[in-house]
């Protein structure tokens, strides 16, 4: 079913909560509905609004924002332990996990609690704990504006990388992702390597599917702020990723400084969160605007704040890192 809203206010439907207008806003349900849209009209300026979870609004949006409503989730088969699941993108990534647990499917569990849809998990492959959205996703499916025509990729030629994929480069602007596959496993597959997850999954009493989902629940509660509560979108600034001498030079002069290592062995990934709070910004304060006290990497919206305001303290704190430390640290979150 399609909803087509003109002039619409986007505060519910940005997890910042600023205050903004779209001049249209078009809720889809199928791909038929999808195609049908762009072949009746011709939207010069566009773009999909899922759940608003990693935009940043710093102006009204002259155009149409493409919402996608589809819930389904179907399985698809089982072979060897292995399930193979379809998602609708506009179902939440959360109620897919706690579905997947649920069902005692593993692989999704360190990514519980994450915001946003399903379809949106792709774009910017998701990550938390040790876990990232392109360990199960399978296959994307996406209507190409350009072509018009449904496609998808396998995961091999989705790029996917640290909060990268394809969707972000070559194909940005240019398709509507209508669903995911995923594949699951019944096989127990604990992975409680990261910060405090093992001592947390310990503490109730074992690693089982629903224990890790609780561990991660609690954990990420006491650090990242209710969306519901606090306007903000999870990490602003995404951790930067800097050669071996970089990292090696800072790491003399702050041994405790935390790092990790990436794919490539001639670069070190740092802690933005962990430079920020460094720096002495952590839970400053400007107007209705912050970095947030529990977690560095997340700037909050403390009520009435414009997409503006946020902006400026982002800058201030990239400013501060850089002086500080002379790494550039990227904003994770779009920027409209
Ligand atoms: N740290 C500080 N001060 C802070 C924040 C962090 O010292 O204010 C230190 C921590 O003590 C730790 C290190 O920095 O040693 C890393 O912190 P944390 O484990 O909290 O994770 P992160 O690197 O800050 C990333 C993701 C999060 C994800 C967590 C857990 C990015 C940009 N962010 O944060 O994802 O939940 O790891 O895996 O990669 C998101 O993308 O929105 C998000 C919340």
């Amino acid at each position: 079913m399609i909803r087509d809203f003109q002039e619409i206010n986007l505060a519910s439907r940005n997890s910042f909560q600023v205050v903004q207008h779209a001049s249209r806003l078009i809720e889809f349900e199928t791909e038929e509905e999808l195609m049908a849209l762009f072949r009746r009209e011709r939207f010069d300026r566009w773009m999909v609004l899922s759940g608003g979870n990693n935009i940043l609004f710093t102006r009204d949006y002259d155009g149409v924002l493409l919402c996608p409503v589809a819930q389904e989730i179907e399985l698809l088969g089982e072979e060897q332990g292995r399930v193979r699941v379809r998602v609708g993108a506009g179902r939440e990534w959360d109620e897919l996990v706690a579905w997947a647990v649920e069902h005692g499917l593993w692989g999704l569990e360190n990514l519980s609690l994450i915001p946003g849809k399903a379809g949106a998990a792709p774009v910017q492959n998701i990550g938390a704990y040790g876990a990232e959205a392109k360990d199960v996703i399978r296959r994307v499916r996406f209507y190409d504006v350009a072509e018009d025509r449904m496609r998808s990729l396998g995961v091999e030629e989705c790029g996917f990388g640290y909060r990268e994929s394809i969707f972000k480069q070559a194909l940005k602007g240019r398709v509507v992702i209508t669903e995911i596959e995923i594949e699951l496993s019944r096989e127990a597959n604990p992975r409680l390597g990261y910060g405090d997850v093992e001592r947390e999954v310990e503490r109730l009493g074992g690693a089982t599917l629903r224990n890790i989902r609780e561990a991660i629940c609690a954990i990420r509660r006491s650090k990242l702020p209710d969306t519901a509560v606090l306007g903000n979108a999870g990490s602003f600034f995404k951790n930067p990723i800097v050669s071996h001498e970089v990292a090696e030079g800072m790491l003399t002069r702050y041994p405790e400084m935390p790092h990790y290592a990436t794919a490539d062995p001639a670069k070190v990934k740092l802690a933005a969160g962990w430079l920020i709070d460094r720096a002495g910004l952590k839970g400053y304060r400007e107007g209705a605007v912050g970095v947030h006290e529990k977690q560095a990497l997340v700037l909050v919206n403390y009520g009435g704040a414009t997409g503006g305001e946020v902006i400026a303290l982002a800058r201030k704190v990239q400013a501060e890192v850089k002086k500080q430390f002379g790494v550039e640290i990227d904003t994770e979150v779009n920027i409209w």
